[in-house]
């Protein structure tokens, strides 16, 4: 077998170029010497075809509907892990051993609280300003406060990112206390992670917040779910912003700018608001279905497609079943979850979705899940970006590690003008 490609180009020229194969035997022909070689480069505008790194962190068969955190079965871990015991086995390559996790869990524990100085920040936002907002800029306003700080860049890397594993849930729960003009609740470090994080998004000073062990559980299987996805938008935009070496709270910060819009992470909140408008049209679903199908329209179903999934999203598959389960250990009947499952069952059976392979992604049962723990709709995809965070570390980390790292740079094919005078301003029509 080859491990070479040859590929001829219209100057009469053959250019010799090797071939890489990943550990699950997927391959890529490595153009790195291409254009030193020929000056041609490859385009592929959205990069549906092009790989921008070797990864050990997580395998995708799109084809098969397979996710797999360094070699574990996304069910597996979904069914035995934790979070914070996949946050670890995310960033650090292996699953811990029982001290492991204890030191881990307890080093997060410890950067729990934020400086009282960016409490403060919260007072400059509007009460309806999207949290997403708040969760990127306070963020980022974290590398204000912890600069030229002593030890290698490893190291200083490494705080950081358990402080930001630490410091989401208390800035993320703030963002939702600012718009309900609730008084922040400070962390309670005796708490577990997803526990602390309920605590302060609906614990009140007047009065005992009991956490529901349901929803801790629940919580707990969703941010393991979100967890990582290799190079999707928002880890390559950290990747990217890290090559720069910018530091982990810039990075970061990027990261959750990217997960905001609404064909990325963004999409829970769209499923929501999509579904809550088909319940007010009263119509029924086929209408949305023939919009969805009409490019005219500008329609498109939320929480359906994936750029890699040609198969259903194993994360879906699981979300679905936990969705039905909490509702029914809560007690609680949304018609949205009616309304989800007749579209999924529509569009599934539709020549359109069918030929272009398009099936529920990880979106499109989560909010169901969120709406019933009391997590307002705005906020859907700060617990995306919980979830997300070991993954976008992870990869930095990763990127920082690689000794053949450079500096993310793509090229273009220019076609606008290739030169063109300058007419002075009193002379231009
Ligand atoms: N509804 C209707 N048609 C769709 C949908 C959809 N949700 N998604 C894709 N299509 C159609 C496109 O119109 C296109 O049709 P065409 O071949 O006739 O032109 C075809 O399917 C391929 O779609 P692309 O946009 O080329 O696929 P791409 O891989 O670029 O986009 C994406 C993937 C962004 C996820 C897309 O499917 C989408 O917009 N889905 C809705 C938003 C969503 O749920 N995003 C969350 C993704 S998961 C995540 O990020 C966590």
């Amino acid at each position: 077998m080859t491990d070479t490609a040859e590929l001829k180009l219209d100057n009469g020229e053959t250019y010799e170029l090797p071939v890489i194969t990943g550990s699950a035997g997927e391959k890529a022909v490595d153009v790195t010497s291409l254009r030193g070689s020929s000056k041609y480069i490859t385009l592929d505008p959205g990069y549906g075809n092009t790989g921008s790194c070797l990864s050990a962190i997580t395998f995708i068969d799109g084809e098969k509907g397979v996710l797999r955190y360094r070699g574990i079965p996304i069910e597996t871990l979904a069914e035995k892990a934790s979070f914070l015991e996949t946050s670890y086995l995310l960033i650090n390559g292996r699953l811990p051993n029982k001290t492991e996790l204890e030191n881990f869990q307890s080093e997060i524990t410890i950067h729990t609280m934020l400086y009282e100085d960016v409490k403060s920040f919260y007072d400059g936002f509007p009460r309806d300003a999207h949290p997403m907002a708040i969760l990127a800029s306070v963020v980022c306003s974290l590398s204000a406060f912890y600069q030229d700080e002593e030890g290698s860049p490893e190291e200083v890397s490494y705080l950081n990112s358990i402080r930001l594993m630490a410091k989401l849930p208390t800035i993320a729960a703030w963002a939702y206390k600012k718009s309900v003009g609730h008084p922040f609740v400070y962390p309670n470090n005796s708490l577990s992670y997803c526990e602390n994080f309920l605590y302060m998004m609906f614990g009140l000073p007047v009065e005992e917040y009991e956490i529901d062990p349901l929803l801790v559980e629940v919580l707990d299987t969703l941010l393991i779910l979100h967890a990582d996805h290799e190079q999707n938008c928002s880890t390559s935009t950290v990747r990217i912003v890290r090559s720069s070496m910018a530091n982990m709270f810039a990075c970061i910060a990027s990261g959750i700018c990217a997960l905001w819009g609404s064909r990325h992470g963004g999409a829970n909140q769209r499923v929501i608001e999509m579904l809550q408008r088909i319940r007010e049209d009263g119509g029924g679903t086929k209408k949305f279905i023939e919009m969805a199908k009409d490019r005219e329209s500008g329609f498109r179903l939320m929480g359906f497609g994936h750029r890699v999934y040609k198969n259903f999203d194993p994360r879906a598959l699981i979300i679905k079943d936990k969705c039905a389960e909490l509702l029914n250990k809560l007690k609680v009947s949304d018609p949205l979850l009616d309304i989800a499952r007749e579209l999924q069952e529509a569009a599934l059976a539709d020549d359109y979705f069918a030929e272009r392979k398009l099936y529920p992604n990880v979106d499109f049962y989560s909010g169901i899940i969120y709406r019933a723990m009391g997590i307002p709709v705005n906020a859907f995809t700060v617990m995306f970006a919980l979830g997300r965070l070991p993954g976008w570390i992870a990869h930095a980390k990763e990127y920082t590690e690689d000794p053949k790292n450079r500096i993310g740079r793509p090229r273009q094919i220019y076609t606008g003008p290739e030169q063109a005078e300058y007419v002075p301003i009193e002379d231009r029509g």
